[in-house]
């Protein structure tokens, strides 16, 4: 592994705009369930049932008892770690311009990364179904379900659900960082809902290097990623960052 790193890191510091892809995983780390795999919360829950806006739409007061207030309980106490740290260390340096998260937890963004483009849009906010207003999901009173707004409308979470569009802007920022990028960063998705899914496929098509970081294997692992690090981004972001450093200072 540490020659594997060594050569990844080689690679990465010569990169000018890397473009990084993240997902659930990452956020492991600081604490938050992934959805798929060991823990994973759709093996707990059906998403096409919680998850769904269908579902949400249905019965707003029971998507929120299952699924958003566990969310705000969790997300309210987790904290970057490591894989989120080191990300911003590599824009810091002027290798990542970017990154794409399907994370709706802000961890990149208390990191220091300054360009993060969310593709499942964010948990930060709730938006008014009635009057469209915003209101600070940290100022939501949780003691009547759904939670109302002032003007008595449902909120409802600024993230995607199942069925819904990913917005337009993002989706297409996503696709023109993907086309340009020199080495694409994708670190803790299981690679499986699209069209989050198909960004590496993109940069692949258009030369850049895979880098892949994930304990386990991907439907990219194989074809798609040059160089997958079987590993935690909590412990394999640190040293991979302090490898780029060496070979920067040894220019
Ligand atoms: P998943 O839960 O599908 O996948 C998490 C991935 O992280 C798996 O491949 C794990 O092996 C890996 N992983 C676990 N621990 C890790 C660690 N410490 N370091 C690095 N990787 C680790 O999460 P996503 O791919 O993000 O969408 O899921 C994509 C979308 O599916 C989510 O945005 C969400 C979900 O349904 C919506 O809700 C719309």
């Amino acid at each position: 592994m540490s020659s594997l790193i060594e050569h990844t890191a080689k690679i990465l510091a010569k990169a000018t705009r890397a473009v990084a892809l993240t997902g659930a995983g990452i956020s492991v780390e600081s604490g938050i369930p992934p959805f798929r795999g060991k823990g994973g919360l759709w093996e707990k829950i059906d998403p096409m049932r919680y998850a769904h806006i269908d579902a949400f739409m249905d019965d707003p007061e029971t998507v929120w008892n299952v699924l958003i207030k566990d969310m705000k309980h969790v997300l309210d106490r987790a904290r970057p770690n490591p894989g989120h740290t080191g990300l911003a260390e590599l824009e810091e340096m002027g290798i990542l311009t970017s990154i794409i998260t399907q994370n709706v937890d802000g961890l990149h963004q208390m990191a220091g990364t300054r360009d993060v483009i969310e593709f499942h849009g964010n948990f930060a906010w709730q938006r008014c179904l009635a009057c469209n207003q915003s209101i600070e999901t940290a100022k939501v009173d949780l003691g009547q379900m759904p939670p109302r707004c002032g003007c008595g409308g449902i909120l409802r979470p600024n993230c995607i659900f199942f069925g819904e569009l990913i917005p337009h802007r993002e989706l297409t920022r996503s696709q023109q960082l993907s086309a340009a990028c020199d080495v694409m960063l994708v670190i803790g998705t299981s690679a499986t809902v699209q069209p989050a899914a198909s960004m590496p496929v993109i940069a692949k098509q258009n030369g850049a290097v895979i880098i892949e970081i994930n304990p386990e294997p991907t439907p990219l692992t194989a074809h798609i990623s040059d160089l997958p690090l079987m590993g935690g981004a909590g412990s394999i972001m640190p040293r991979l960052v302090a490898s780029v450093r060496r070979h920067l200072a040894d220019r």
